[in-house]
């Protein structure tokens, strides 16, 4: 990242920049974007908004309790605001784009919107606010391939690779296809290039990010599809493994599963949202599948990669779910025994086709459903752990241990966490670990077990 910005008389001037990121991987990353696209400007990443000169709040929209938590915050800026009238506060993400020129009456103290579908247009429209010192919005909606975009990434072995942004379906309970758009695939050799200069420094690790990342190259004349990047990718020198986030249950093709099963840097671990067991229920989420086509995606899939950890996503209390449907999907989550599940209380989304919807579940019996569908999970995610006692499994090191600096962790290619001892030299590398210990959120290792 560059240290300041040269004037011509030579003296550096150094800018700082504070983003504060809410939600998924995808803005993760494009927080890791918005960070690379302004260093050429002189910002360099701050841990705190009081000694910012710029503040970005990257948002989330995909459910309520996300989008009030931007306002409470944006409240509170409100006053760093008065007391700095020359800082520069930003809103990007799903409620910038959804929102728009709104925020600006519902907070005085905003100087720059942009949504997720305008992050490289960050340099101009920051030029155009500083420069103008008037209020600037952008919320377009893009046109042609995803960009290749710069990103100041703040960990080496691991990386986040964005394949493709936006969704072509339209699950009635989500926002993303209105905030993040089309789906649009970036080109194949730039990901291609992007992954091989990552690994030149010392990433060994890429998360190819998505919404639909397995409909990769479905909207674009390229001719490369999610198995075919997989099989492009695989070769580059010193990538030892590929992660990929999220899989949509309809484009798991036969041969998809079959590269995933052939290439050894794919790790063992599918995340396919699932949603509900109940095929009316499915059917008003406009999911496109029944829970029977469900099944067999994901006894194919444990037919050919064997040992494959499945997580899943679920919603609870969508409208019009009866007792006996959502009975369906704990039923589904018995019968199916996913290694994780991330369940949800139904949450209204604007733009969205199931606010027409009617018979809303009553949020007591959301909560007394999101309950009972984690009671069902936790002894099962326990179990399935509980069967890596005594294994030896395959540990990428990432760095230092999370809760204990003076020892190491890593991750399974199932994606559990394991720490254990060991120098700082194995960062990096592939390594053989004994597990000893199953916890309750990961594993402790041992390189001599
Ligand atoms: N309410 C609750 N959960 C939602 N998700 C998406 N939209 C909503 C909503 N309106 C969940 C889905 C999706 C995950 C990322 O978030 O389960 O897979
Ligand atoms: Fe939302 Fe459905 Fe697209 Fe996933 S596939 S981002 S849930 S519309």
């Amino acid at each position: 990242m560059t240290e300041g910005w040269p004037l011509t008389n030579g003296a550096i001037v150094v800018k700082r920049v504070f983003i504060k990121t809410w939600g998924c991987q995808m803005n993760e990353h494009d927080a890791e974007r918005m960070a690379g696209l302004v260093a050429p400007m002189g910002y360099i990443l701050t841990a705190t908004p009081e000694d910012a000169d710029l503040i970005l709040l990257n948002t989330c929209s995909i459910r309520d309790k996300a989008e009030q938590k931007v306002y409470s915050d944006l409240g509170r800026l409100n006053a760093v605001k008065a007391a700095r009238p020359e800082v520069v506060i930003g809103v990007a993400g799903c409620v910038a784009q959804q929102e728009g020129r709104a925020l600006l009456q519902r907070s005085p103290a905003v100087d720059l919107v942009f949504g997720s579908k305008g992050i490289e247009h960050l340099p101009a429209l920051l030029t155009e606010a500083l420069t103008t010192r008037r209020p600037v919005v952008y919320t377009e909606d893009p046109i042609g391939l995803a960009p290749t975009l710069p990103a100041d990434r703040r960990e080496r072995v691991r990386a986040w690779v964005s394949i493709m942004e936006g969704c072509e379906n339209a699950c009635s309970f989500c926002v993303v296809p209105a905030t993040r758009g089309r789906e649009r695939s970036r080109l194949s050799q730039e990901i291609y290039d992007e992954i091989a200069s990552l690994c030149a420094s010392g990433c060994r690790e890429v998360t190819l990010l998505g919404q639909n990342v397995n409909s990769y190259g479905r909207t674009s004349s390229e001719g490369v599809d999610f198995a075919a990047l997989l099989d492009l990718i695989h070769p580059i020198e010193g990538l030892a493994r590929i992660r990929y986030t999220t899989s949509h249950p309809n484009a798991m093709t036969p041969r998809l599963m079959e590269t995933l099963a052939r290439l050894p840097k794919v790790c063992r671990h599918v995340h396919l949202p699932m949603q509900a067991g109940s095929d009316r229920t499915l059917e008003r989420m406009r999911r496109d599948y029944t829970f029977s086509e469900y099944l067999a995606r994901v006894g194919e899939l444990r037919r050919r990669l064997p040992n494959v950890a499945l997580t899943t996503d679920v919603i609870v209390g969508f409208p019009g779910e009866t007792d006996a449907d959502f009975r369906e999907t704990l039923a589904a989550l018995e019968m199916i025994e996913f290694d994780n599940i991330y369940a949800f209380k139904y949450s209204k989304r604007p733009n969205t086709a199931a606010l027409v919807l009617e018979d809303h579940v009553p949020e007591p019996e959301k909560d007394r459903r999101l309950q009972a569908a984690l009671a069902i999970q936790r002894p099962i995610t326990r179990r399935k752990n509980d069967a890596f006692q005594g294994r030896v499994e395959e540990i990428l090191v990432e760095g230092p241990s999370k809760t204990d600096r003076s020892r190491l962790m890593g991750r399974t290619s199932s994606n559990l966490v394991v720490n254990f001892d060991g120098p700082p030299t194995l960062i990096g590398r592939l390594v053989q670990v004994g597990v000893i210990q199953v916890k309750a959120n990961s594993l402790d290792g041992s390189l001599d077990a």
